[in-house]
């Protein structure tokens, strides 16, 4: 049995969840679910996005599936993401048949520092204009490092790319390389090397197909993971989660996209494979493998699917499919 924190948040996220739940009763496994409240909604009635409450829930489940948040987003979820110390951010880019993927045999993973470099919000005025502090630390450096190395070598990666601007930032992203290279040593069987963060942009272009796990620094983490997102075509389809060493948070990419909340048009698909990642964080990569064969069966068919995906299902129809491959998996 397991203890999971349940966030549908606003608008779409609330459809999305409610499809990926449903999904979710077809596994194998027994989940104990524990709802808690957070987004724009919430601070309507109560005038707090993000309560106590929410983040004491999810600090005592294993695992956390957020839906999404309106306009108080960065509240909750930057809030969160401190709280609970996760300090990786992991997206993974993977073509799947029947959606708009530029490339079609994508499947490497970012993981990006989540928690310090450019995003420490150290900005001040000048007299000239405004100046930001980077902070790049080597305990920060070294558990991202080791994070990335261990998920290498869980899930059978070979390579493990940092990437940085050392030429430039040489201090900063110096502790970042060499970080990188001395908790290497540990991983004697894994491939290393180190990438230019410009490089890699243009690589994700002209040749993606090199990359294995990559590891970086927020900044770059966070443009990269939109870079591979636009790779894999459509935001109703990447999933992401936020992992420290006692919980994961696991989310969809998108918003609460209000143009389409309360018609039930949203694409499940980036809660759907949220709940994979959360699976595989679990350890349950059987029921993690069966859930996401069902839904790249749905897609690749595509019959079943929404709007975004050239089809004219609904989220619950589209749920509904996913489940009755996976009830005969
Ligand atoms: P958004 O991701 O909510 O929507 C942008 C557009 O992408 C939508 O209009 C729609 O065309 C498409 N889209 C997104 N998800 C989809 C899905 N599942 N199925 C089909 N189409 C989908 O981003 P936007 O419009 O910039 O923000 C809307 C609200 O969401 C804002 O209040 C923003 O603050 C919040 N937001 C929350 C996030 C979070 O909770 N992590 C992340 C991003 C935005
Ligand atoms: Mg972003």
């Amino acid at each position: 049995m397991y203890k999971i924190s349940v966030i549908p948040g606003d608008g779409i996220g609330k459809e999305v969840m409610e499809a990926t739940l449903h999904v979710m009763e077809a596994l194998n496994l027994e989940f104990d679910y524990v709802y808690a409240d957070a987004g724009d909604e919430y601070e309507e009635i109560s005038g707090i996005a993000l309560p106590p409450e929410t983040i004491d829930i999810v600090r005592n489940s294993q695992a956390c599936l957020f839906g999404a948040a309106g306009e108080s987003a960065a509240d909750v979820i930057v809030k969160m993401r401190q709280e609970l110390d996760l300090y990786v951010n992991l997206r993974p880019v993977k073509s799947y048949p029947g959606t708009k993927s530029v490339f079609d045999d994508l499947d490497f993973v970012i993981v990006r520092e989540n928690t310090e470099g450019m995003y420490i919000g150290l900005e001040e005025y000048t007299e000239e204009g405004a100046v930001a502090k980077r902070v790049i630390t080597r305990r920060a450096s070294e558990r991202i490092s080791r994070f990335a190395f261990d998920y290498a070598k869980k899930t059978g990666r070979k390579k493990v790319t940092a990437v940085h601007k050392a030429n430039v930032l040489k201090k900063t992203d110096g502790v970042f390389k060499d970080s990188f290279y001395k908790v290497g040593e540990e991983y004697p069987d894994l491939e290393k090397e180190d990438f230019y963060v410009d490089a890699t942009a243009m690589y994700f272009l002209t040749k993606p197909q090199i990359f294995d796990v990559l590891v970086t620094t927020n900044l770059f983490g966070d443009i990269l993971s939109d870079e591979g997102a636009g790779l894999v075509g459509g935001l109703g389809l990447i999933p992401s989660a936020n992992i420290g060493d006692k919980q994961g948070l696991f989310e969809p990419v998108h918003g609460s996209a209000p143009r389409h909340a309360g018609k039930g048009t949203a694409n499940p698909a980036a809660m759907m494979l949220s709940a994979v990642l959360m699976l595989d964080y679990l350890e349950e990569h059987d029921e993690a493998r069966k859930m996401e064969k069902a839904l790249i069966d749905v897609l690749a068919e595509g019959k079943v699917v929404t709007g975004d995906l050239g089809g004219t299902a609904s989220t619950m129809e589209m749920a509904a499919e996913v489940r009755k491959k996976l009830e005969s998996l």
